[in-house]
């Protein structure tokens, strides 16, 4: 099977039937172009790795965490799965094992000096546990965003807390700056050979743990590994290449945050312009420079994911072993599932790493919400009905007896109306396909929104219907920080100059807040206005051609 990499380590099972859409490492790299020297320093660069993972301190703060087996999912999807479970460490990720191995190592005179670093997240405790524990003094400069739960819980760990800049740049130029005023030693989240050897512990720990899961063959086929900036994927890698090289080692990343596979599709680092922020772990604008020289070599493939993909998984591993993964960790299992149901592998041991749960109990409202569409057990349908007596009630027959998970209906013309539906469905493909032939047949005009984000956030909650007649409109969406008074603030830079004419803000208790908003403004200012959408901080999008938007909001004439 040319082309898709993932075919010649199968044994007794089936091997993968299709091209994967995913990014094959092998055979791009200098590995494959196979000079002997390339193959020589690839080597020593692994061997180099595993003296550093065996020489690890991890021990002292970390727990070998358990490689659980997983049997609904292995049952679902024909393969013995198992979940090696990072979120039982005692901050709850993986990070305390990098962190402590680099603090560790230090001589004398910089552990006296203490320790920097820059994060908002499991780093930051991870450093701040490895600096008590070794009576380290250890400063985490965090930006001012940075929710106050997070900031208490580096503090409870004896981590002294710096609050600077609005974003984590900015934090970071300012730990760097500091750490060579007060000659700190800057521990970095993912860059740093000690940190990449604690990660990889985790690599030696699965090998020496799996175990026959019988009926399925138990030779290992995959590690499926989550990807920030690439320090745990490379540590991994180090030890598992060296001793199974024919382990494939892939990598997970958000499909809004993939700075690994656009760095290994360009052959070099890139610089992603903007990041999703739903997995806030990982959302990482480019990859570590050695974490990418080993990857390189190392990794077989990196798998990107979708928001509701990562749900589902979070779904899943709640389903397995009532744990609830961090979006960051539930990314092993969203790429586990993909890689089956796209290359039909079967009766194999595939592993994902479940490296973290730090996660604010507010935003599981979200994630469930959304796990229903990741698991594609629920359609989100657009479907226009005639406006006339009885009109209703028919296209209710026409569901039959389907779960109905939504159902929004508004007068909006004496011709048609429009309904916003939410149905569920089995999961198959032909469950699917069978409720939008039914619903053709019947005459009705139907737009899936299954995948339409600004549908999912904001179009499902609105009310208020179509506005009343042209408006001179344009609708984007916006991301920014979430935190106390952020609102307010994204209301006063965006609100003075133009007319608000649609607005929709719903707290999902994540680190970011969405806002749909649509403003009028005459086309001789929409130049004016998108210069100054390039000069804001923020994420945003243009949605004024959105089907969403169009269909369930925009002005009558449209
Ligand atoms: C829960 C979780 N998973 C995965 C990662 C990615 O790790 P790395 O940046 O080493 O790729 C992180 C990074 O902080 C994380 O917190």
């Amino acid at each position: 099977m040319p082309g898709s990499g993932f075919d010649d380590c199968d044994r007794q099972g089936s091997s993968p039937r299709r091209t994967l859409p995913i990014h094959d490492n092998r055979g791009t790299g200098p590995l494959s172009r196979s000079s002997r020297t390339k193959r020589n320093n690839s080597y020593n660069m692994l061997q180099h790795y595993i003296e550093r993972i065996l020489r690890a301190r991890v021990y002292d703060v970390a727990i070998e965490t358990p490689l659980d087996q997983a049997p609904i999912l292995s049952k679902r999807y024909d393969n013995a799965i198992y979940i090696k479970r990072e979120d039982l460490q005692p901050v709850f990720s993986f990070k305390l094992r990098g962190a402590y191995n680099k603090i560790a190592s230090l001589d004398p005179e910089a552990r006296k000096a203490g320790v920097i670093a820059a994060s908002a997240g499991n780093h930051a405790q991870g450093v701040a546990l490895a600096g008590q524990k070794l009576g380290i003094p250890a400063l985490i400069v965090m930006p001012l965003t940075t929710p106050d739960i997070k900031v208490k819980a580096v503090q409870r760990r004896g981590g002294e807390t710096l609050l600077r800049g609005d974003s984590y740049d900015e934090a970071y130029d300012y730990a760097i700056e500091l750490a060579h005023a007060r000659q700190l030693t800057f521990v970095h989240p993912y860059d740093d050979p000690e940190v990449i050897a604690g990660q990889g512990t985790i690599g030696m720990e699965i090998l020496r743990q799996i175990r026959p899961y019988r009926p399925f063959d138990d030779d290992v086929h995959a590690i499926f590994v989550p990807v920030g900036g690439g320090g745990l994927i490379a540590g991994i890698a180090a030890y598992v290449k060296f001793v199974r090289p024919d382990i494939q080692v892939i990598g997970v990343e958000p499909d809004d945050a993939d700075c690994l596979n656009q760095a290994l599709l360009a052959g070099e680092r890139v610089v992603l312009k903007q990041v999703g922020l739903f997995a806030d772990g990982v959302a990482v604008k480019q990859a570590g420079g050695e974490t990418f020289r080993i990857a390189r070599h190392h990794v077989d493939g990196v798998i990107t994911v979708n928001t509701d993909e990562i749900c589902a998984a979070i779904k899943d591993i709640f389903d397995d072993n009532r744990s609830i993964a961090e979006p960051a960790g539930a990314l092993g299992v969203a790429g586990m599932k993909k890689y089956v149901e796209q290359t039909g592998i079967s009766n194999r041991c595939l592993i994902a790493v479940e490296s973290g749960a730090n996660i604010n109990f507010d935003r599981l409202r979200h994630v469930a919400e959304r796990a229903q569409v990741g698991e594609q057990r629920e359609l989100l349908l657009a479907v226009t009905i005639p406006e006339r007596p009885g009109s209703f009630l028919q296209f209710c027959e026409t569901l039959g007896r389907r779960g109905i998970t939504e159902f929004n209906y508004r007068y909006f013309s004496r011709a048609a109306a429009q309904v916003f539906l939410g149905v569920e469905i089995t999961g198959t493909g032909t469950d699917r396909q069978n409720l939008l032939n039914q619903l053709n047949e019947a005459g009705y005009t139907v737009t899936n929104m299954t995948g339409n984000e600004l549908a999912i956030d904001h179009i499902r909650y609105m009310v208020g219907g179509h506005a009343p007649c042209l408006l001179d409109e344009v609708v984007y969406s916006f991301e920014f920080p979430e935190r106390p008074g952020a609102l307010l603030k994204f209301l006063a830079v965006m609100g003075g100059r133009w007319n608000i004419s649609l607005f929709h803000y719903r707290n999902h208790g994540a680190a970011y807040g969405r806002v749909l908003m649509g403003l009028q403004i005459p086309h001789s200012e929409r130049q004016t206005f998108r210069d100054f959408l390039q000069s804001m901080t923020f994420a945003w999008r243009e949605e004024t051609e959105n089907p969403a938007y169009r269909l369930f909001a925009g002005g009558n004439e449209t």
